[in-house]
């Protein structure tokens, strides 16, 4: 990249020539989040990409999420800016261990969070995101058992508000799973008025000690909404930003790691994406998601499935 190019103005002239969308997850850094057409949590971003007019879809998030938009979008060239950028949990179920997991539990309905593959989506009855989560296990018939993975945090927090008994994958996020409730609990003494709120990725004493529990979008509309003006935020410290341009006057403390001084938590995956990446991904076209076509016409049922039932 010459130097002293304007990378904002020049990611906006390709983004213009090119007939580009570019979405960003609510975790990625400031600058990106604020040069995005569209920055969402999972769901919206699965949704935006199902409905886009846009030639190319620049997705500034996990691969994960790439590959969501290319499963609802295949006549679409989907990018992301780094292959490197993956998802623990997501990486935590791989597709042919979660088979022989199926097939020890026959008769199960599958569901599974939207951090995965392509290739467990292609196993899966029903995806799921934070955002619509206890809404589709809930409106699962009461007689037909679950599987459900890959988030075992998760998949303990919805067991706990449907009262329905899953059969759990073992995975997890390591930046949820990292929060520690001591540090969460030192910080609320300094800040008795503060709320504490939380993504249900989070371990469950974290939950548990939590004011409100919900997805990245859910959990930015309830810091616009509640009546506080402080909040300690237990997930992915990108989604401060947000929260505090829609909330101007309110405090936003993230929470902290249990193994960091630095009171913050990042996801590497998230931050290995930057605005230079996105102008040469957009640039060069490249690197560029594809989902085989016999993988992606059976994982695009269940996100289907999803849309429908999440309304
Ligand atoms: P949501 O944005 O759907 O809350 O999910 C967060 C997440 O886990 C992204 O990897």
């Amino acid at each position: 990249i010459p130097a002293g190019v304007d990378l904002v103005e020049a990611v906006n002239k390709l983004k213009k020539e090119k007939n580009a969308l570019l979405m960003a997850h609510y975790y990625q850094k400031n600058e990106i989040q604020d040069t995005a057409d569209f920055v969402g949590d999972s769901l919206a971003l699965a949704w935006e990409a199902s409905q886009t007019n846009a030639d190319i879809i620049l997705l500034s998030g996990v691969l994960f999420m790439g590959e969501t938009a290319k499963i609802l979008s295949p006549e679409k060239k989907v990018l992301i800016p780094d292959f490197n950028a993956g998802c623990s949990l997501a990486d935590s179920c791989p597709a042919d261990a979660f088979e022989d997991f199926i097939k020890k539990h026959p008769g199960h309905i599958v569901v599974t969070y939207v951090n995965t593959t392509a290739d467990v989506k292609a196993l899966s009855d029903i995806v799921v995101t934070s955002t619509n989560a206890v809404k589709i296990i809930n409106s699962i018939p009461k007689d037909k058992n679950i599987i459900f993975g890959p988030d075992r945090n998760l998949g303990n927090y919805l067991q706990s508000v449907s009262g329905r008994e899953m059969v759990i994958w073992d995975g997890a996020c390591h930046v949820h799973e990292k929060f520690s409730v001591e540090k969460i609990v030192d910080l609320k003494k300094e800040h008795p008025n503060a709320e504490v709120i939380a993504h249900p990725e989070c371990k469950k004493p974290v939950l548990t000690i939590s004011d409100f529990i919900g997805s990245t979008a859910s959990l930015l509309k309830y810091t616009q909404t509640s009546a506080s003006n402080e909040f300690i935020v237990a997930t992915e410290s990108g989604v401060l930003h947000q929260m505090q341009l829609a909330s101007k006057g309110k405090t936003f403390i993230p929470a902290p790691p249990s193994d960091s001084t630095c009171g913050c938590n990042d996801c590497e995956f998230m931050r290995l994406n930057t605005l230079e990446k996105i102008y040469l991904t957009l640039k060069y076209e490249y690197p560029e998601v594809n989902v085989e076509e016999g993988v992606r016409v059976k994982a695009i049922k269940p996100i289907e499935k999803m849309f429908e039932l999440s309304g």
